[in-house]
């Protein structure tokens, strides 16, 4: 297939660029670099030895959108691009509805103009909201969340199905549980801008000497440990769900299907501490801090449709998600360059 990635120069993008060229598809990429950088795109070209078309524009532009489908054409889409900074979301809501929002009008207008039927979605595990029991499962209602941003993913759901019902698309919608990770050649992994707000990234920068110490919210949870409790999922096992997504699309049992990518195993904040300094022999100093707002105690995904209908599954350790992002840290301690 020839498959359009929104978005693909960002972290879990550009992971799965690697894995739909090495799969034998054909890639365009996408993406305004407000939160990418091209070197990430030199890379994966690297890693797989080819050259991958890259258009630098803003998808919320309709026209440039329009003119990209008028000008290729696209077997399917994978919809990475949109912001994601959950705080950011709250203090700069507009920005995150207008942002997250016409990115997804411009391209369902131009999937529909042009006759593009297969979308691949990027959506969260923040959809179940606060209420969900956990594990989380598809058929979970209401969907809901707890902050702009996780409610674009809600609403983002809520309008690729209805336009997908109207005009015919067949869609899986994928939630992430939380992405970690990085390539195994430790040249593309995540690289937040600015003090990183999720947990991995923040250990792996003290790790690598920009941080002085972690600070763990909260240990008086009602969990093992007194920590928080997630279910943490490879970048390439998440990379592998969006192939497998798009492989099976074309049979799924109804033409709008959402998918929880994660392994189904929690492992608490504690946990994590210590699984990365086993798997890479580097201290990671912490205090115990206040609870963050918004936590909640666990959450952790119910995998069984993804494996059932996608025949797709986790691979990866906990061990193996340290170590990997940490190859990457180390080679890489300022994430990439320019
Ligand atoms: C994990 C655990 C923290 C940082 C967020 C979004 C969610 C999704 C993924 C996209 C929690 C603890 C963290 C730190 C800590 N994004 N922690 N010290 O909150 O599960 O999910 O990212 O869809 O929408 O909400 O992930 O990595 O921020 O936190 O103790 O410095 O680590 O309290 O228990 P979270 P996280």
């Amino acid at each position: 297939m020839h498959v359009l990635v929104a978005g693909g120069a960002g972290f879990i993008g550009s992971h799965t660029v690697v894995q739909l060229k090495n799969a034998g598809h054909d890639v365009t990429i996408v993406d305004d670099f407000d939160n990418s950088k091209a070197t990430a795109v030199a890379r994966v070209e690297a890693l797989t030895d080819s050259h991958i078309p890259l258009h630098v524009f803003d998808l919320c532009d309709p026209d440039k959108t329009e003119a990209l489908f008028a000008a290729e054409r696209f077997d399917a889409v994978i919809h990475f691009a949109g912001h994601k900074a959950v705080g950011e979301s709250v203090q700069e809501p507009l920005k995150y509805y207008k942002n997250n929002l016409d990115s997804t009008f411009s391209l369902l207008r131009a999937m529909a103009t042009h006759g593009v039927h297969r979308l691949v979605f990027s959506s969260s595990a923040t959809v179940y909201g606060d209420e969900s029991p956990q594990p989380s499962q598809e058929t979970y209602r209401p969907l809901q969340s707890s902050n702009p941003y996780g409610w674009t993913k809600v609403m983002n759901e809520q309008i690729i199905g209805d336009v997908a019902r109207a005009d015919g698309f067949k869609v899986a919608l994928l939630r992430y549980f939380n992405p970690v990770g990085a390539h195994a050649s430790g040249t593309i992994g995540e690289d937040p801008q600015g003090i990183p707000n999720n947990l991995m990234p923040f250990i792996s920068q003290v790790a690598v000497g920009r941080r002085d110490k972690l600070t763990v919210f909260g240990d008086d949870y009602d969990t093992a440990d007194g920590t928080c409790e997630r279910d943490y999922i490879h970048v390439e096992d998440l990379a592998a769900g969006h192939l497998a997504a798009l492989e099976h699309i074309d049979e799924m049992v109804e033409p709008v299907r959402a998918f929880n990518l994660g392994t189904g195993v929690p492992t608490s904040v504690l946990g994590m501490i210590k699984a990365f300094e086993t798997a890479t022999g580097v201290p990671i100093p912490y205090e115990v801090g206040p609870r963050r707002a918004g936590d909640l105690p666990v959450t952790f995904a119910d995998p069984s449709r993804a494996r059932d209908e996608l025949g797709w599954q986790t691979t990866k350790s906990i061990e193996d998600m340290c170590a990997d992002t940490w190859r990457w840290q180390s080679a890489n301690p300022q994430g990439y360059p320019g």
